[in-house]
């Protein structure tokens, strides 16, 4: 019996689908690469923007000729989208071949409505539950997610997050430490901390736990490793936490820091509850505390109200932090957010100009960092092959940049000293330099 699995969105979805798998595996189900060769299919969601829904819809819609060529497959929708108020039951209507659809938090009864559905019914389950501590089925060596908190309470006006993944729900710390522990004894070199905004982590257990309390014990756990963490909300990065980054070295000197937008105006409408000035602060803090670090962020474009002069103010952040790389998104309407039902929508052409000018503007930045990185050596953890090279693989350094280097041994795993040779955009290409 084969399955795939198709997942879209963040990396938290990503870890879910290697929970999902583990519970397919544990059924006696294997991976297939080819859809139409497989016995259950499932679709892991995302709902963040209309363009995701879209995509998926149309995904879940090429799945009807495979149904009528095999009667017996198992069709499952689970994660962000179909949490969404209605859309449970508005894609058992549209898709009259799906069998089971399940919510964000509803994914330990995959097993038992597996088994359900061999007696033909089909089933929803979106009510929330206490997030289960479920395995994982990992093929991601020598990098392991972990998940340390579910959910997020910040309600962002634009934001479906909160919506559809719930309130803040943090992992017990000695849950976390013990799978942590589990993968490094096998072999894991890199760990990855998931959560909407890691540095709630702890406030809702009321026992003393804290963001900062949880990496300084992971830290000093005695692997050789390096920890990662994703996603900060700036109003909540402590000093403690930039203090336990700049205190240990297996700690990566690299922040994704979503700022959204470099107008104060635009930043309230969005409640995210920081300004421009205090974002800039917190950035200078940073870089006060952790020399070389390497901060990400995600902007969007097009929010309601945004005029051109608060699209310059975001230019102008973008210019003054010089982030070493940015993802930038244009504003899409989300039912149920307050957004929503903003005056003043902002029109799909003037969306596209920023985006434009937004993305050009990075660039430039981007290929100037890069730049900086030429001639000087890095360690990086070798993360994989790159396929469209001989003999040439791929990992990243302490603050986050890709890299590739030529190399006739396999050193998936390990960690090496390469030499910047060039750039193209985000990407270094450098040279293995030999120990002694
Ligand atoms: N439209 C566009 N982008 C969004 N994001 C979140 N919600 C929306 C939306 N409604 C972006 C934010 C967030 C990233 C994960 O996705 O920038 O940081
Ligand atoms: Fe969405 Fe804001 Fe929560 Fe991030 S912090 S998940 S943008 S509501």
């Amino acid at each position: 019996m084969n399955y795939y699995i198709k997942t879209y969105g963040c990396q938290m979805n990503v870890h879910e689908s290697e929970k999902i798998a583990n519970i397919l595996v544990e059924l006696g189900y294997q991976e297939c690469t080819d859809m139409s060769t497989a016995d259950i299919i499932v679709f892991n969601t995302c709902c963040i923007r209309g363009t995701a829904e879209d995509k998926i819809k149309a995904h879940i819609g090429e799945v009807k000729h495979i149904k009528k060529a095999n009667p017996n497959l198992i069709v499952a929708v689970c994660g962000c989208m179909s949490q969404q108020e209605g859309v449970a039951q508005s894609l058992l209507n549209r898709f009259p071949f799906i069998n089971i659809v399940l919510g964000t938090t509803n994914l330990h009864l995959l097993k038992e409505r597996i088994a359900q559905v061999k007696n033909s019914k089909r089933y929803a389950n979106t009510d929330y539950c206490h997030h289960a501590e479920l395995e994982s089925y990992r093929t991601s060596t020598p990098n392991g997610w972990v998940n340390i908190i579910y959910g997020c309470n910040n309600y962002c006006t634009y934001c479906i997050v909160p919506h559809v993944r719930g309130r803040e729900q943090s992992r017990q710390e000695d849950n976390i430490v013990d799978e942590v522990t589990q993968l490094l004894e096998n072999g894991y070199k890199e760990i990855t901390l998931l959560g909407q905004n890691v540095n709630s982590y702890g406030k809702d257990l009321n026992d003393g736990s804290s963001f900062a309390g949880l990496l300084n014990r992971l830290a000093e756990l005695p692997y050789r490793y390096r920890l990662r963490f994703i996603t900060s909300h700036p109003k909540d990065l402590s000093d403690e936490v930039i203090d336990a980054i700049a205190r240990h070295d297996n700690i990566c000197k690299s922040i994704h820091l979503p700022v959204q937008s470099g107008s104060t105006d635009i930043l309230r409408r969005m409640n995210r509850r920081y300004t421009r000035e205090d974002y800039i602060a917190l950035v200078d803090r940073i870089r006060a505390s952790i020399p070389n670090v390497g901060i990400t962020s995600d902007i969007m474009v097009g929010f309601p109200n945004e005029t051109e002069q608060d699209f310059f103010d975001t230019l102008d952040l973008v210019n003054r932090v010089r982030f070493s790389s940015l993802f930038c998104f244009i504003y899409s309407r989300r039912k149920g957010t307050p957004a929503y039902s903003m005056d003043n929508q902002v029109s799909i052409e003037v969306k596209r100009d920023r985006i434009k000018r937004l993305i050009t503007t990075q660039n430039i930045i981007t290929n100037q960092v890069s730049q900086e990185y030429h001639g000087k050596v890095y360690e990086i953890l070798v993360e994989d092959r790159n396929d469209k090279y001989d003999n040439t693989y791929c990992g990243r350094t302490d603050c986050g940049r890709l890299v590739n280097f030529g190399c006739d041994t396999d050193l998936i795993g390990q960690f090496v000293n390469v030499r910047i040779r060039k750039s193209a955009s985000a990407t270094l290409w450098g040279d293995l330099v030999m120990d002694g």
